[in-house]
């Protein structure tokens, strides 16, 4: 049989191509920047697999570019880029990379925490700049997190990483979740189920781990934000489109909110102009971005691939009810 052809939109990591190498032939788009949308089209037209990046959106215009595509393979855990439910009507598997960013991620979000209660990066650029003459008991005065109230958006995977770090730091843990987690998760991770307006209205630090969907679209807005403590911040490494950015721009300004650390903005990569203020720490939506991690979800994408076309069930599949 002939090996089956596969578009992969970035170069991956070694071990992923490696893997590749020895079941596919793989055409791979080689440079720093994302595919353009009409390469992506004509890259999958004779193809049988893709593996994309979260940027790639894979809708009926793509697969009906792609007349031989089994599987879309996305490297990532979130998959708001693939229309599942077109691949599923063309019996296209499509697979994300669950399970092994949730700490990498969890670390991220709080880090992005730490920062912005503790001013890093205005310190850093002071520190930096030349500027420091010598130490003063109000220089550079934030919030502790030690302590404080967080509260969890979403307690999956990754929302229960987060409730783990918070025992080290002795905070109290709401957590917000379309189902109550078991008794024993909770009394393991020390953490109170509240709905969501309660945790808004309690926490010192919101932090956002759910996936974005139509019903999680514009979630934290204005209503939201007015719920919550002058003195809180937001953490988004979750998806930028689940919080209303210009609302989130007005709380800030307002001071509705004391801060903001985000990886995530609802025009990716665009980030509005008013956040780019000291008391908000802006990353590039980095979260699972360990070289350890990356190769990982590389991996994750081409053993789904190469399971597909042996006859085995994808091992991340979202949609198993196209396997016979
Ligand atoms: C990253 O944002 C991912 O969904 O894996």
């Amino acid at each position: 049989m002939a090996r089956p052809k596969i578009y992969v939109t970035h170069a991956l990591f070694p071990a992923a191509r490696a893997a590749l190498a020895t079941r596919c032939d793989a055409e791979y788009w080689q440079e720093p920047s994302r595919p353009p949308r009409d390469e992506l089209l004509r890259g999958v037209t004779d193809k049988d697999a893709l593996i994309c990046l979260l940027t790639e959106r894979v809708d009926e215009a793509l697969l009906s570019a792609a007349p031989r595509l089994r599987i879309v393979a996305n490297v990532a855990v979130g998959y708001d880029n693939i229309d599942l439910a077109a691949c599923t009507r063309r019996k296209i598997a499509a697979t994300n990379t669950p399970g092994v960013l949730d700490e990498t991620t969890a670390d991220l979000a709080w880090a992005l925490m730490m920062a912005v209660a503790r001013r890093l990066v205005e310190a850093d650029g002071y520190a930096r700049s030349g500027a420091w003459t010598g130490w003063n008991l109000d220089q550079f005065c934030g919030a502790d997190v030690w302590g404080k109230t967080l509260g969890i958006v979403g307690f999956g995977r990754i929302g229960q990483a987060m409730a783990r770090r918070a025992a080290g730091f002795k905070m109290r843990v709401l957590y917000a979740n379309r189902h109550r987690a078991p008794a024993e998760v909770e009394r393991a991770l020390h953490a109170e189920h509240a709905e969501l307006d309660d945790l808004l209205a309690k926490s010192d630090f919101v932090t956002l781990h759910i996936p974005l969907t139509p019903a999680t679209r514009g979630m934290i807005g204005e209503a939201q934000f007015a719920k919550m403590k002058p003195t809180a911040f937001l953490i988004n490494s979750a998806r930028g489109p689940i919080v209303d950015e210009a609302a989130l721009v007005a709380a800030l300004a307002t001071g509705k909110i004391a801060g903001a650390g985000l990886d995530v903005f609802e025009h990716e990569p665009q980030i509005s102009d008013g956040l780019r203020r000291p008391n908000v720490v802006l990353a590039p939506h980095i979260g699972s971005a360990s070289v350890e991690t990356r190769a990982r979800m590389a991996s994750i994408a081409a053993d789904n691939v190469i399971a597909l076309f042996d006859g085995r069930r994808p091992p991340t599949i979202l949609n198993p009810e196209i396997l016979g």
